[in-house]
């Protein structure tokens, strides 16, 4: 990893109507309102400087494809104009079936933007209903096709857990025969404060229960493996050489700035997270992390086990944490649930599903 190197991700924090399972910070806006942030958030780029170069960009959100041309125009002149861009930085943009458009595409292949993130989730019409999408199957079908005239490297995401979602496999299947080369499979989260969570509480809505949601996770692994799609992370999987550049820069501790409401930033070894509000950020409110090697140490342990990078024992004692003499540490490696290679030490791939349990057992 290069230390003059950098990723900036972006977010874009409006949908045009909130899907009852999400807890991300977004909503819906008039064009008034998205051309206010897109102010700040432009001056924010623009006021930040560094001599480092990018390698990755991440447009998220929210919905970054709901945002006007126009927009989305003045968002990479300000990139362009203030920071160093490697000429084969990884460019993507998140994009939901319904908001994207030819046109836009077209924009976007224009703006060196290179890689497409689209929200599938299911491929069920009576699922994407249910959970308050705008677009069904053949919506998202046809957003896909026509993503991949303009682009090679396309990335779906899906949920696994939602109700009534046996062998989401097959939505795997459909995906790689429509070109995608990347697969993000996110296991059902209810979170606080969130439609579905009401639903939920009232058994008006009823996800798959652990096993059930392990009985899927598990046959996808394995079609995935089938049809070379390497699990690089928890839940990423690609085709060699289309895993995301942007997502192992953070598993791997490289630098980012985050830029927009709710963005994390770390570098020179300290985290900044901007406010989670409009109204503070358009004040400059931002939040250090004053407790910098606690939280890097959980972090590097964290991002490190869920994903092939592995965690570094070299670089946790340096930060004051000897792993090894914890004492679950050796009955997982003894047990192969953990295992050590040089350094490093990696969680057996057989283990992801429960990775949340091994590392709580190691911190
Ligand atoms: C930042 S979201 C935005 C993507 C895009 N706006 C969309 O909805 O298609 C990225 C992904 O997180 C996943 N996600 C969001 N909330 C989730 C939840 N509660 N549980 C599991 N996955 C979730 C979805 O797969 C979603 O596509
Ligand atoms: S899943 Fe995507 S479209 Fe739905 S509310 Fe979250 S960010 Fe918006």
């Amino acid at each position: 990893m290069k230390n003059n190197e950098i990723s900036i991700y972006i977010h874009i924090p409006f949908c045009e109507r909130k899907c009852d399972y999400c807890a991300f910070v977004s909503f819906c806006v008039n064009e008034k309102e998205e051309d206010k942030y897109i102010d700040y958030l432009t001056k924010e780029m623009e006021n930040f400087k560094t001599s480092k170069v990018v390698k990755t960009i991440y447009i998220g959100g929210g919905t970054p494809s709901i945002l006007s041309i126009e927009n989305l125009k003045k968002i990479f002149y300000t990139l362009k104009s203030n920071f160093k861009i490697k000429k084969d930085a990884e460019i993507t943009i998140e994009v939901n079936p319904n908001s994207l458009s030819e046109e836009k595409l077209f924009e976007y292949k224009n703006l060196g933007i290179n890689r497409i993130s689209i929200g599938v989730q299911s491929l069920n019409n009576d699922t994407l209903k249910k959970i308050g999408r705008l677009h069904n199957k053949d919506e998202a079908i046809k957003s896909i096709k026509l993503a991949s005239k303009y682009f090679d490297n396309i990335s779906a995401d899906l949920i696994i857990g939602l109700e009534n979602e046996k062998d989401v496999y097959k939505y795997a299947e459909t995906l790689i025969e429509l070109g995608v080369k990347h697969i993000s499979a996110y296991m059902l989260e209810i979170h606080e404060n969130t439609p579905i969570f009401e639903k939920f509480n009232s058994q008006k809505y009823l996800p798959l229960n652990e096993e059930e949601v392990a009985n899927e996770y598990e046959k996808l692994v394995e079609y995935l493996e089938k049809k070379n799609f390497h699990q690089y992370e928890v839940s990423n999987f690609a085709l060699s050489g289309y895993e995301s550049r942007h997502n192992l820069n953070y598993w791997n501790f490289g630098e980012y700035i985050g830029f927009g409401i709710s963005a994390h930033s770390y570098i020179n070894g300290k985290r900044v997270a901007n406010a989670n509000t409009l109204k503070e950020y358009f004040n400059g409110v931002k939040f250090q992390d004053e407790n910098n090697s606690k939280t890097e140490i959980e972090e590097r342990i964290f991002l490190g086990l869920r994903c092939i990078l592995g965690v570094d024992l070299k670089v946790l004692d340096k930060l004051g944490y000897k792993m090894q003499n914890n004492e679950n540490y050796q009955m997982f490696v003894k047990k192969g649930i953990l295992f050590e290679k040089g350094d490093r030490v990696y969680l057996n791939k057989k283990y992801y599903l429960v990775s949340d349990f091994v590392i709580s057992h190691l911190l």
